[in-house]
């Protein structure tokens, strides 16, 4: 199947592309989304070429449309990589540490990378050096003799903000390639390949499906030669992902920039309030003014992103009560749908411990801001 790439008015924005990318050519009769296609293997005979999809493992052609439209949000000019979980994506990203090479990874990214690089570390297959990622000095410090610098931003439930140019620039001189989890701010909010990375990644069972139901990851580069290396990966590690769920993943792009939107305004408001509470302790939110990211975040994002997270003024027991007593919140992990989730991150047992006991994160989702606000109040009331 073929996908339109090209449109006659140039340039659209990305609120457009997430609309108009990854539809079926135009012709009379034809079809305005792509079909789910479901099939293991594709005919042919006589040496296979590169380009044929040969096998389900090698290609389907449901991943096409999101890829295309996913390298378009992120400016690529490689059509992106989905992969089974974004986890599937970051190890694959992390094959690109040669054996015996450094990684810099930000302390505080999300607990599953950081799990997955120690792993890797322990096994004697590179040596991990975690760095507060807000920290440019320190983290430019430790750079020398860097193979790989893994940036995210805002961190994961942090909320530190990267300064993503200077340390991709520095990352370079020292000879190293940099990936950035774009999870949290998504395309429309920050586009990491325009300031300097090399390869992003995603958990795309966040914002980009946007409802909470599908796992799915992906990887986006410019690079012809890295973006063969991690397609390589994707196919011998076997981490491919279901059309169907490619399919929703699509589907729900459609309405990523209408609820980014929303929720980001949802976000900010909800901060405000909750920084003015006196059974919040702390806020953390990039959108806040008295935000230690605030400032590194105006320059470089296009919005705040829709995760606050806060620390409950009475302590660990406490926070955990309120997920125990909102009613329209669900008290979950995960992040990025259409619903408000609530968590106290240290509930999980890989969470590091610099995360303080106390800290809720909100992914605050595009329900009206008052009843967000209502149930929360009486939530911590309790
Ligand atoms: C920032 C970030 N990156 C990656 C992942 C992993 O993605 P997945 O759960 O789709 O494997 C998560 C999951 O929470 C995340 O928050």
């Amino acid at each position: 199947m073929s996908t339109e790439t090209t449109f006659p008015h140039g340039v659209l924005s990305p609120e457009t592309v997430v609309v108009a990318a990854g539809r079926p050519a135009a012709g009379q009769d034809a079809a305005v989304n792509p079909p789910i296609v479901l099939t293991s293997t594709y005919r042919g005979t006589g040496p296979a070429d590169p380009a044929d999809r040969v096998y389900g493992r090698y290609s389907n052609p449901t991943w096409d449309p999101f890829e295309e439209a996913l390298a378009r949000l992120e400016s690529a000019q490689e059509p992106a990589l989905v992969f089974s979980s974004g986890l599937a994506a970051i190890a694959a990203a992390l094959s690109l540490v040669p054996a015996g090479g450094v990684l810099v990874m930000p302390r505080h990214s999300y607990a599953g990378s950081l799990a997955l690089a120690a792993e890797q570390a322990e096994a004697g297959r590179f040596t991990l050096r975690t760095v507060d990622i807000a920290d440019t000095p320190a983290a430019v410090a430790a750079l020398e003799g860097a193979d790989l610098l893994w940036i995210e931003s805002p961190t994961n439930p942090m909320l530190e903000v990267a300064e993503i140019r200077v340390l991709a620039d520095a990352a370079h001189a020292a000879g190293a390639l940099v990936v950035a989890d774009n999870t949290f701010a998504t395309p429309l909010v920050t586009r990491p390949l325009e300031l300097g990375a090399d390869v992003v990644v995603h958990s795309v069972t966040k914002y980009l499906s946007g409802h909470s139901d599908v796992v799915l990851g992906a990887a986006v580069t410019s690079d012809e030669a890295l973006r063969a290396r991690l397609a390589a990966h994707r196919t011998l590690h076997g981490a491919v992902a279901g059309p169907f769920e490619v399919w929703l993943a699509l589907r729900g792009l459609r309405t990523l920039a209408l609820r980014m939107q929303r929720s980001q305004e949802n976000a900010g408001e909800l901060a405000r309030r909750l920084a003015a509470h006196p059974a919040v302790a702390a806020v953390r939110y990039p959108g806040l003014p008295e935000d230690p990211g605030h400032d590194r975040a105006a320059a470089q994002m296009d919005g705040f992103g829709a995760i606050v997270c806060i620390e409950v003024a009475a302590g660990a027991a406490a926070a955990e009560k309120v997920t125990e007593a909102v009613s329209l919140w669900v008290p979950a992990t995960s992040l990025g749908g259409v619903e408000s989730l609530i968590e106290r991150r240290r509930r999980q047992p890989g969470e590091p411990k610099t995360v303080p006991e106390n800290l809720l994160r909100l992914s605050v989702g595009i329900e009206h801001v008052e009843d967000l606000w209502a149930d929360l109040e009486q939530a911590l009331a309790r």
